[in-house]
């Protein structure tokens, strides 16, 4: 079970192993938090697990606690696993993010070096499994994955040494990125109508603008320069969104500001 929108690849990662994906709805008007509710309609006999992720890609939405143990206690009730991607965590504004382990010992966690010590492309990163799934999990990796390159290990031992020091710094950072983009965002006319808590995303809304997702993330592309993702591959729900990233410094995101306002003027001439 996922939310809507989700990470684009966990649904591949389900069909592999022949699984079949029920998907919760999340709305723009809950600033894209799941309500358990949905959860607790969602889930059957069937459900074997249920995936849960915060701070969230695409939306940048934090789950809050209280919702996460609703979710965990759904799962539990339906003898679901729960999947916890926390890849996100330390990137959230005001550090509010809460680990699923706060409430379960019998979950899944995915964590990496790749999103809060900016590692991304180094392929480093972990799972905490229930004790009784490690066996598995350890062939799992012994025969997919073998090892972590040991220089690459030797990395994400320096990258833990330097924690603490720094990461307020990355959150105070993100947070005026964020600021900045959303001022933009609705310059733009593309407001979505919620402020995003934490990773480095936000949803714009482009449902005014003419064709699909793609054909706006194309036009953003070839006219301006400017690289967004359609939201069609994060879900229904997101079909009519473009995912915007503050990954990137505050000098090309003001460039980006500047050539999507243009453009946009044009478009809307
Ligand atoms: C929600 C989420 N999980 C996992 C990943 C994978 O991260 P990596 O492969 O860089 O460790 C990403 C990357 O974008 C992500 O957004």
């Amino acid at each position: 079970m996922l939310t809507d929108p989700h990470y684009a690849c966990y649904p591949n990662f389900v069909r592999l192993l022949d699984g079949v994906v029920r998907t919760v709805p999340l709305r723009a008007a809950d600033g894209f938090q799941p309500r358990s509710a949905d959860f607790e309609r969602a889930v059957g006999a069937e459900t074997s697990a249920v995936m849960v992720n915060s701070p969230a890609n695409p939306t940048g939405a934090v789950l809050d606690d209280e919702t996460l143990s609703e979710i965990v206690g759904v799962a539990e009730r339906a003898d679901a696993n729960v999947v916890s991607d926390e890849v996100y965590h330390a990137l959230s504004d005001g550090g509010t993010e809460h680990t699923v382990l706060e409430h379960t010992d019998e979950a899944f966690v995915l964590d990496g070096f790749s999103k809060r010590f900016g590692m991304t492309g180094w392929r480093l990163g972990w799972v905490v499994a229930p004790p009784g799934h490690v066996d598995a999990v350890d062939r799992l990796a012994q025969n997919a994955l073998i090892s972590a390159p040991n220089f690459v290990q030797d990395a994400g031992v320096a990258a833990l040494e330097t924690d603490g020091e720094w990461s307020a710094d990355v959150r105070d950072t993100y947070r005026e990125r964020r600021d900045r983009l959303l001022d933009a965002v609705s310059e733009w006319g593309l407001d979505p109508g919620y402020t995003p808590d934490g990773a480095y995303y936000l949803l714009a809304d482009v449902s005014d603008l003419p064709g699909s997702t793609v054909d706006v993330a194309d036009l953003f592309l070839e006219e301006a320069g400017v690289a967004v993702t359609p939201g069609v591959g994060f879900g229904d729900r997101a079909a009519e969104y473009v995912r915007l990233s503050y990954a990137t410094d505050e000098d090309a995101l003001d460039e980006a500001a500047t050539k999507l306002g243009r453009l946009l003027e044009t478009v809307r001439d």
